[in-house]
């Protein structure tokens, strides 16, 4: 499938998403949306990805991961269709973090707005030493609208999360790594190759394990303790059942490299 706005490479194991408007710092209106919400359907029906990196254009001098929601086409929305985009913008993101292999954000600049939740629906997120984080809706008058009310203070704590949402101040990459929002800062340079190298890592794991881990981490986080412990104990029996497991356990027992099957 050819799309207009993003560029989706990659034929192996590893697929990178790069959200592609550089003469818009790469804005989320909603034709990327939808080209998003495509592009990770096809990537959720395709049992040969093991995992994912999402990231932003080249826009030149100032790097940018996505600067927001469009805010040109906004304007010109009435309040319903502002309701739908908000509704499309989070069932796509939902389609990134319920996705069955690790997504993984390389931040190469703003991540402001729809860019901060976006990077928040990815399982992990490196930035480079030049991103700036932030939702800045307030200064606008709107409000955050795919889900950065809900996954940044579950990610960094209400207070912080407050002080971003209220204030609309954005936070530099340092910030963002010493508050969690990110796991790693690097040279711009390195951040591609090391978003890269992560996703192959991750790609050559045990596939089984893979989502049942992800399962685990991203559905257990809205469940009652006990029940997310009871889908871990479940999922952890099922594993039990696959050739992987015989495989792993018995590679370890023969000091061999186990050879992963997915079944
Ligand atoms: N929506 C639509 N267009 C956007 C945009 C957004 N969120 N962010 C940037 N753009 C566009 C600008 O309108 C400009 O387009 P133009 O050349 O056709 O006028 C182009 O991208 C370059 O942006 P510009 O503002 O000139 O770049 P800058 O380097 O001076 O500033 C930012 C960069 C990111 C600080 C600034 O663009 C900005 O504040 N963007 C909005 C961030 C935001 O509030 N996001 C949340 C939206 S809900």
């Amino acid at each position: 499938m050819t799309y207009q706005n993003i560029l989706v490479d990659g034929s192996g194991a590893v697929r990178t998403l790069v959200v592609n408007r550089p003469a818009k710092l790469n804005a989320l209106d909603r034709a990327t949306l939808l080209e998003i919400r495509a592009a990770m359907t096809a990537a959720v029906a395709d049992a040969s990805i093991g995992a994912m990196v999402v990231t932003g254009a080249e826009t030149g001098k100032k790097p940018s991961f996505v600067a927001g929601a469009d805010i040109a086409a906004m304007k010109a929305m009435s309040a319903v269709e502002l309701r739908e985009f908000a509704a499309l913008g989070q069932s796509t993101f939902d389609l990134v973090e319920q996705a069955p292999f690790p997504v993984i954000a390389a931040v190469n600049g703003f991540a402001l707005g729809g860019g901060c939740e976006l990077s928040m629906a990815c399982h992990i997120r490196l930035a480079s030493e030049h991103a700036l984080f932030g939702q800045p809706e307030i200064n606008l008058g709107i409000i955050p609208g795919f889900a950065g009310s809900q996954r940044l203070p579950r990610i960094v704590g209400r207070s912080k999360a407050l002080e971003m949402l209220l204030g609309g101040d954005p936070i530099k990459a340092d910030e963002a790594l010493r508050i969690g929002l990110v796991s790693t800062v690097l040279p711009a340079a390195e951040l591609l190759p090391k978003a890269m190298e992560l996703a192959a890592k991750f790609a050559a794991k045990a596939p089984v394990a893979r989502r049942y881990i992800l399962d685990c981490v991203v559905r257990g986080a809205s469940m009652p303790f006990a029940d997310a412990q009871r889908v871990e104990a479940d999922l952890f029996g099922l594993v039990g059942s696959t050739e992987d497991v015989r495989a792993g356990l018995g590679a370890f027992l023969d000091r061999t490299t186990a050879v992963w099957q997915g079944r």
